[in-house]
């Protein structure tokens, strides 16, 4: 009988769709079941030979039960659509709390932080920065700073000439000039920078960093020096640390020494860093000499400073026990990552 032949395939076609696993499956079993060459056309074949009396009826439950299956078709349909769409997000979805690509972080180079901590001391007692250009007229870096042309004090300073009248600083004094011109006094300064030298050695880079300072005020005398380098070594190396003044000559000093300070590794007995000394050499200083004061419009009679001059690079040794200069220019990061 047609009618039980049409109960059979719909009841088959309706299994098979409820147990299709994903949408191309789904797909071919509608093709099977309702395409041109499927099983309903299969039927139409059989309805044709029906009487015409018998074709209405038969005709609408074809019909009804074709209408049936699209409706489980498209229930499925979608039902599978949505699984499938989910599983794709899942797969690709994001793990935001997986932690990104690791940085390397740079470190704080040993010369900038020597420069700041001696910045910061020196702050507290009214100090504050200036700066200088590393390109310096000959006449800043030397004769303002009462070293005149041929004068041998020049030779101290093997000097990279720019052009006749232009220099890479030798030292950072020539801020002193600078600020002599432009400020007002009383003033108290100090100037990190880079200076450059035609000499290159086991202890001796072409490029280093000094720090100046200067004060300029009325009554000012060597005791306020030396008052002040005691309190800065005392803050940078430590409580227990003294200093020692040997007279010394700088051109734009008068009186000029070299400061000392005692060795902060073996606190004055004697090691490989003082070189059995006892003592560390950090710098030059002194008066500031009359005529470099003169020569900026300043009455040597109204104004008197003091001014001095570090070894960044030594001052790094001494704090971080450094056994060799080359290390502060080679940018080991080995090196640099221990600070
Ligand atoms: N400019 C000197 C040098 O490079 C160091 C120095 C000495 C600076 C004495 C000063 C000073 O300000 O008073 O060797």
């Amino acid at each position: 009988m047609l009618k039980d032949q049409i109960i059979a395939i719909e009841k088959a076609a309706k299994d098979a769709f409820e147990g299709a696993t994903d949408p191309k499956g789904l797909y071919d079993l509608k093709v099977k079941y309702l395409g041109k060459q499927g099983d309903f056309s299969l039927l139409m074949r059989e309805f044709g030979k029906l009487p015409p009396a018998e074709k209405p009826a038969m005709g609408q439950s074809i019909n009804e039960a074709k209408n049936r299956l699209e409706e489980v078709y498209a229930r499925v349909e979608k039902k599978l659509k949505h699984a499938e769409t989910s599983a794709a997000i899942e797969k690709e979805r994001l793990d935001l709390t997986l932690p990104g690509p690791e940085r390397a972080a740079g470190a704080r180079h040993p010369i900038a932080m020597v420069i700041n901590e001696i910045t910061q001391i020196l702050a507290r007692v009214g100090f504050s920065v200036r700066h200088g250009p590393m390109i310096e007229t000959d006449r800043n870096n030397f004769t303002a700073l009462n070293i005149p042309e041929d004068h041998p004090s020049r030779d101290l300073q093997d000097t990279f000439y720019i052009d006749d009248k232009h220099v890479l600083r030798t030292q950072t004094s020539p801020i002193q000039i600078r600020t002599l011109e432009i400020e007002k006094p009383p003033f108290r300064i100090i100037a990190p920078g880079a200076v450059f030298r035609c000499d290159s050695d086991i202890s001796h880079s072409p490029n280093f960093y000094q720090i100046e300072g200067m004060l300029v005020d009325h009554k000012v005398s060597m005791a306020d020096l030396r008052g002040t380098l005691l309190y800065f070594v005392q803050e940078f190396m430590g409580k227990d640390t003294k200093t020692r003044f040997r007279p010394s000559f700088f051109p734009f000093t008068e009186p000029s020494a070299e400061v000392d300070c005692s060795c902060p590794i073996c606190k004055g007995k004697g090691c490989r860093m003082c070189k059995q000394s006892g003592w560390i050499e950090i710098g030059g200083s002194g008066l500031v000499n009359p005529k470099v004061l003169a020569h900026c419009g300043l009455d040597p009679e109204e104004w008197q400073g003091f001014a001095f001059g570090f070894g960044v690079e030594r001052m790094a040794i001494i704090k971080y026990a450094i056994d060799d200069i080359r290390n502060f220019s080679e940018n080991d990061l080995r090196f640099l990552r221990q600070f």
